[in-house]
């Protein structure tokens, strides 16, 4: 817990032809097994078709394309990502669905949304920024969720690197982000309720080493507790 991190640890901006084939090494990694994952997801995220989604980190499109089967024409996704072979392969995948729109957009910056989401979704994004980051980028998901919105948090449980089954000790030491162990280490739900969230739920997969944590904004003042 003592170890320092800084932002030259990250590895969460995916270039070049890991971004260009980025889909096909999930399913590589995971053994086939993500597209049943990631849909068991979308289905965990208890769409409502009017739903106005904002995708932090939004990828190749892939979430966007399996979220937007659950909306109706009212219903719309907001994808922000700064990879440009990312851009390019989400709004490829997506050009057929008129309610999704793809922006090149820094996450931990500030954004221009107030009060206009009823979801946000953040898959596999938030372990790579160091924690003063992270609290930027939630709090810039505290403002862009309407009262009793939703923050979907998909991304590694909480579990202790050293001590978990050796093929997820391996990859923490050897090939993941640095900034996932602090990531894992670090008691979320206490962190969001600092910033403003409550009403947790939680669905895990792949052996609990994965999570989504839902957590709803709560109606307290503007700026009370964010950073
Ligand atoms: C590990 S990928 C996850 C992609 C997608 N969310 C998914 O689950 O398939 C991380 C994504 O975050 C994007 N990203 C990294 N840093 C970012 C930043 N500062 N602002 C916005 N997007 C960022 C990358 O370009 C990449 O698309």
């Amino acid at each position: 817990m003592n170890q320092t991190y800084s932002r030259s640890d990250s590895k969460v901006e995916v270039k070049g032809l890991e971004a260009r084939h980025y889909d096909a090494l999930m399913n590589f990694v995971t053994g086939g097994t993500y597209p049943i994952f990631i849909r068991q997801v979308v289905r965990d995220m208890a769409i409502q078709p009017k739903d106005a989604i904002l995708d932090l980190g939004s990828g190749s499109g892939r979430n966007a394309c399996l979220i937007a089967r659950y909306l109706s024409g009212e219903g719309r996704i907001v994808g922000l990502d700064i990879g440009p072979e990312m851009l390019e392969q989400a709004r490829r995948h997506c050009q057929h669905l008129s309610n999704v729109t793809m922006e090149e957009q820094r996450v931990e910056e500030p954004l221009p949304y107030r009060d206009e989401f009823d979801k946000a979704f953040i898959s596999f994004v938030l372990h790579g920024f160091v924690q003063e980051d992270r609290l930027r980028i939630v709090g810039n998901v505290y403002r862009a969720l309407r009262p009793g919105g939703q923050f979907l948090i998909l991304d590694y449980d909480e579990f202790e690197p050293d001590q978990s089954f050796w093929p997820v000790r391996f990859a923490f030491r050897h090939i993941e982000c640095p900034l996932a162990t602090d990531f894992v280490r670090r008691d979320w739900r206490a962190v969001l309720l600092q910033q403003g969230f409550g009403e947790f739920q939680v669905h895990r997969y792949y052996f609990g080493y994965v999570r989504l944590l839902g957590a709803r904004k709560l109606d307290i003042k503007e700026g009370d507790k964010l950073p």
